[in-house]
């Protein structure tokens, strides 16, 4: 497509001040009111300061919103296919009146930025959803953060900055696009291929990125996402260790390795043309895109959101005024006899095709399974296996739930002593009784404070599970909203099994160990659960288990069983 519009001169547009005005700026910044930037505006704020979003001069107006979310343009015509906005919430938004200055500060309250708030407004997110991310369909990660993280209101207006955003780690691989810029000049380097990944690189990545370097005759930047990815993806620490092995097996002074702090919408084909205006502004002038580039995966219908090439399609219409030019791959796969990787388009008839995907890649992690040479390098593998060990190696959590005298803390402690026999893993018992002295003695029985007990135990069990250990909860926990945040939290760190204790009240209450139940039917205690309190059944436990048939030593066999059936003891 042909416009009339340059995409813009190649100038970056950084918007730090003069260390003259950053002084003057920062005493007057003080007393301004002030906004404490998310995780994902301080990545966003980063890249408009040093121009990795030329032209951009701040967060998007009004005008420029509308105009990209429906037509992928700026206001003044030039290509801009991404919303970068500033959202906030209603009641700090009616505090400030258009034309004021607002100080934006990071984690640690340090002033990153002054904006002068040009716009205000309420943006139509139904809108934002299906024009810029293609549906309306909470599975999309941006959808889900536009409506469940994002505030309800925008400001729009250009930026002053005052300081970077610091960066603890991996400072050796931080460029700013002016520094990686200058790195090319030095370098001699006047051809430049980026890739984009915001996974660990395997084989096919590498011969990928060899063909393209070879194909346009050009340098490598191998230039991952380490500001937010897809929630799920591996952590950009293990990512970064991988790269470092991985660079080593290019040709020496071909190839060089440099961190984007960029917050991905994962966007598919709009988020392809943003990432390529930003390789320009880091001075590239080539682009690769493979095979579903920034794919958010499937939508709630199980279907992919993007065709696998749409990212390309939607590059190729822009190709005159990108102003960096794409490097386009179908699916690299590894062809058997050959003993090498190929783009899928130049299989022959008759070859074997071999492909790991990602969720079959993690499955052999989680297993501990053979991950083979032909897909990755032993160094890749070694680092991923120490981050995401195999489930017999990992931390879990065995959270009972049940009724008051259900029998949870003899089964617990019955299980606590075999697991000791085994011996493999530290264990921490967390009994309802001991937490309560211990861990919540200030909390009653309401169900905000039942509740707060449980999110504390969760804690202390995503902490054991973290490092590595076994934590045993058996607190009644009788809401399932609360277990499910308990369940949320410890999955992505290890094992979470819930074990429903399922002996009926009569039961509970006929043996009444402790006289609480006749204390509770006489009103002398208070929101008694199955008394006085409700009890939601777990729905899915992964045990569920009535005491009435079932000593505490069968109990607690049957749960290792379950444990080695789901892999957690070996
Ligand atoms: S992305 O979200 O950053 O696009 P990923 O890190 O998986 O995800 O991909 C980085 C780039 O490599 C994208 O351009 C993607 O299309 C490409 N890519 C990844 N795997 C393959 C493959 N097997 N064949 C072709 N291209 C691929």
């Amino acid at each position: 497509m042909q416009t009339e519009y340059q995409a813009h001169g190649g100038e970056l547009k950084q918007l730090y001040l003069n260390d003259e005005l950053v002084e003057k700026e920062k005493e007057q910044a003080k007393k301004l009111a002030s906004w404490d930037l998310t995780h994902r505006q301080i990545c966003d704020i980063e890249l408009l300061l040093n121009g990795g979003f030329s032209p951009l001069e701040g967060f998007m107006t009004e005008k420029d919103y509308d105009s990209v979310v429906n037509g992928m343009r700026l206001v003044n015509g030039v290509l801009w296919p991404m919303p970068v906005t500033l959202d906030v919430d209603q009641s700090f938004a009616e505090k400030i009146s258009l034309g004021d200055e607002i100080a934006l500060r990071d984690e640690e309250g340090v002033i990153i930025a002054i904006m002068q708030v040009s716009d205000r407004w309420t943006p139509d997110k139904n809108l934002e959803a299906e024009k810029v991310f293609g549906a309306n369909d909470h599975t999309h990660p941006a959808v889900s953060y536009l409506f469940n993280q994002a505030g309800e209101v925008y400001l729009g207006g250009k930026l002053k900055g005052l300081s970077r955003p610091s960066h603890y780690d991996f400072k050796m691989l931080r460029d700013t696009p002016a520094e990686l810029q200058d790195k090319f000049k030095k370098w001699g380097w006047s051809k430049v291929v980026a890739f984009q990944t915001r996974n660990p690189m395997h084989r096919a990545h590498q011969e990928l990125t060899f063909r393209a370097a070879k194909q346009v005759e050009a340098n490598l930047l191998i230039q991952p996402v380490v500001g937010m990815t897809k929630p799920g993806d591996i952590d950009h620490f293990s990512r970064v260790r991988c790269y470092e092995h991985l660079v080593k097996n290019y040709p020496e002074q071909t190839t060089t390795l440099s961190l984007l702090p960029l917050a991905m919408r994962m966007g598919g084909p709009r988020e392809a043309v943003w990432h390529a205006i930003i390789r320009k502004n880091y001075g590239c002038t080539h682009f690769i895109v493979g095979r579903d580039h920034a794919g958010p995966g499937k939508n709630s219908q199980g279907e992919d959101f993007y065709g696998p090439y749409d990212a390309q399609n939607l590059m190729n219409e822009f190709k005159e005024e990108l102003g960096i030019e794409m490097v386009p791959f179908q699916m690299m796969v590894y062809v058997e006899e050959k003993a090498e990787y190929q783009p899928v388009d130049e299989i022959k008839e008759g070859e074997t095709v071999l492909n790991i995907s990602g969720t079959e890649f993690r499955l052999r992690l989680a297993e501990g399974l053979d991950i083979p040479d032909w897909f990755s390098y032993p160094e890749v593998v070694k680092e991923l296996r120490k981050r995401y060990p195999a489930r017999h190696k990992q931390g879990l959590t065995i959270f009972f739930t049940g009724l008051s005298g259900s029998g949870k803390s003899t089964i617990a402690n019955a299980l606590l002593n075999k697991l000791m026999e085994m011996g493999d893993r530290s264990i921490s018992l967390l009994d309802g009784d001991v937490v309560r002295k211990h861990l919540s003695s200030e909390l009653g029985f309401s169900k905000e404070h039942r509740n707060l007990n449980i999110q504390r135990i969760g804690y202390v069990a995503s902490e054991i599970t973290k490092h590595g250990g076994i934590a045993i909860c058996a607190p009644i926990a009788p809401y399932r909203s609360t277990r499910r945040e308990v369940r949320e939290m410890i999955t992505p760190l290890g094992g979470f099994i819930e074990i429903h204790v399922a002996t009926s009240l009569e039961v509970c209450e006929q043996r009444d160990r402790k006289g609480l139940y006749a204390m509770a039917r006489e009103g002398i205690i208070k929101e008694f659960t199955g008394i006085s309190d409700p009890y939601e059944v777990p729905e899915k436990p992964e045990l569920s288990i009535d005491t009435v048939n079932c000593t505490p030593d069968e109990a607690a066999q049957r749960i290792i069983l379950k444990l080695e059936g789901m892999g957690y003891i070996k």
